[in-house]
């Protein structure tokens, strides 16, 4: 194993535990939560022991700087100088919070791997003339609050702050309680100190196993969404009640379910329905609510528009013949990201990586829209992710760190 790829085993080692099921293997880290707020002080004793600041961005967000940090603004609790410290950074990052039993790579892996791409510089002498940010995004996953991406679509002023603010977890714990204040919302002083911002994540597909790469250079994230299907009926006795009489939502749920993987076949586009509540949840009476949540995603706007929509039909029209009642809401979206083309193709040339698009939601397509962005993906030799099997071997992790560490020296030191 190469030096580098012990020391990632080393620094990899320290979080492993952390917030990990012993039962499945996965990670229960969500958003503010004990594990993930270890995790975040980890993220600041790293961070000083390379005396690099960390600030805040009142969103929950973290930022450890190696060059001059920003010196205040008004999320951070002092006065904003307006000053020019910190302009034109290199941000790079990703964060820590996961699925429910997610696995380990997904987040964590783009954190660790800009810590140890700074210490390789670093060792290498170099000095970038402007400064390098590592950056821990909260609640990326949408896992406990609902919404992909919060902390930095709260950073862009993508969602509104109120509207953040109370969103509440299945406790029904509020963001702002968790928090521990009202979100700060958008933060257009420090967005603009960022000129660029470089995403390292593991694959989520297959994709670099069959190019037989281990590092690879997005080129688009699909557009994709999540919609909260409700579905109502007569909560009734699973004995006595004629099926006949029945106004059965579990019915009108199992067929849209069928209908979200027929039309995403006939599309080919994803169409997954991979959460569900049901009331009052007894094996011996017929549900009153069954509410899923359906997660769509197509290469195209309008493929994806065009199968949400044509769910929706076939879920009403069910619904009619049921007895049951329908109710559509989106809770999140996130448009077509194409990344910076020139910065692509520059990266991937420097690289030699291949570049390819992925289905999956990243800060970085958040960011994609405010600044000049890219991500590098490292390759997942299961293919699997979500899941407690997705992998990474050492070996390609020190990859990923030797190509964001080129990419960081590139974009920081001219
Ligand atoms: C997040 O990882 C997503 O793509 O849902
Ligand atoms: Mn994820
Ligand atoms: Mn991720
Ligand atoms: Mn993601």
């Amino acid at each position: 194993m190469s030096g580098l790829a012990v020391r990632f085993r080393e620094l990899w080692d320290e979080i492993a535990p952390i917030g990990r099921d012993a039962h499945s293997g996965g990670y229960l880290r969500y958003a503010l939560t004990a594990p993930e707020l270890r995790l975040r002080e980890w993220f600041r004793a790293q961070a000083d022991l390379r005396g690099m600041p960390v600030s805040g961005d009142g969103n929950g967000n973290l930022f450890a700087w190696w060059g001059e940090p920003p010196t205040g603004g008004p999320n951070t609790g002092d006065p904003d100088t307006g000053g020019p410290a910190g302009a034109g950074a290199v941000l790079t990052g990703s964060h820590f919070d996961s699925v429910p039993h997610g696995g380990a790579y997904d987040g964590p892996l783009g954190i660790v791997s800009a810590l140890l791409a700074v210490d390789e510089l670093r060792a290498a002498g170099v000095t970038p003339v402007r400064p390098v940010v590592v950056a821990a995004f909260v609640e990326e996953e949408g896992a406990r609050f609902g919404v992909p991406c919060l902390g930095s679509r709260l950073l862009t002023g993508e969602i509104d702050a109120d509207r953040a603010a109370g969103l509440r977890d299945a406790a029904g714990v509020s963001f702002a309680e968790a928090l521990g204040h009202r979100p700060a919302g958008a933060d257009p002083a420090l967005l603009g100190r960022f000129a660029a911002f470089v995403e390292l994540h593991v694959e989520q597909g297959r994709a670099l196993v069959d190019a037989d790469a281990p590092v690879a250079v997005a080129s688009a994230i699909w557009p994709h969404g999540r919609w909260r299907f409700e579905l109502r009926g007569e909560g009734n006795h699973a004995g006595t009640t004629r099926m006949a009489d029945r106004r059965d939502p579990m019915l009108t749920f199992a067929f849209t379910v069928l209908a979200a993987n027929k039309e995403a076949r006939l599309r080919d586009a994803h169409a997954t329905v991979g959460r569900v509540a049901v009331e009052p949840n007894a094996t011996n009476a017929i549900p009153s609510t069954v509410t899923g949540w359906l997660d769509a995603r197509a290469a195209a706007p309008e493929t994806l528009d065009g199968l949400v929509e044509a769910v929706r039909a076939k879920a009403a029209e069910r619904a009619r013949r049921d007895g049951t009642e329908l109710t559509v809401t989106r809770e999140s979206a996130t448009p077509l990201v194409t990344f910076d083309g020139g910065l692509a193709d520059r990266l991937a040339g420097l690289l030699a990586a291949p570049v390819l698009p992925t289905g999956a939601g990243h800060d970085a397509g958040v960011l994609a829209a405010h600044l000049p962005t890219a991500m590098l993906f490292v390759r997942n030799p299961t293919g699997v992710s979500h899941s407690p099997a997705e992998s990474a071997t050492d070996a390609d992790c020190a990859a990923g760190v030797v190509a964001l560490a080129r990419v960081l020296e590139e974009l920081a030191c001219h």
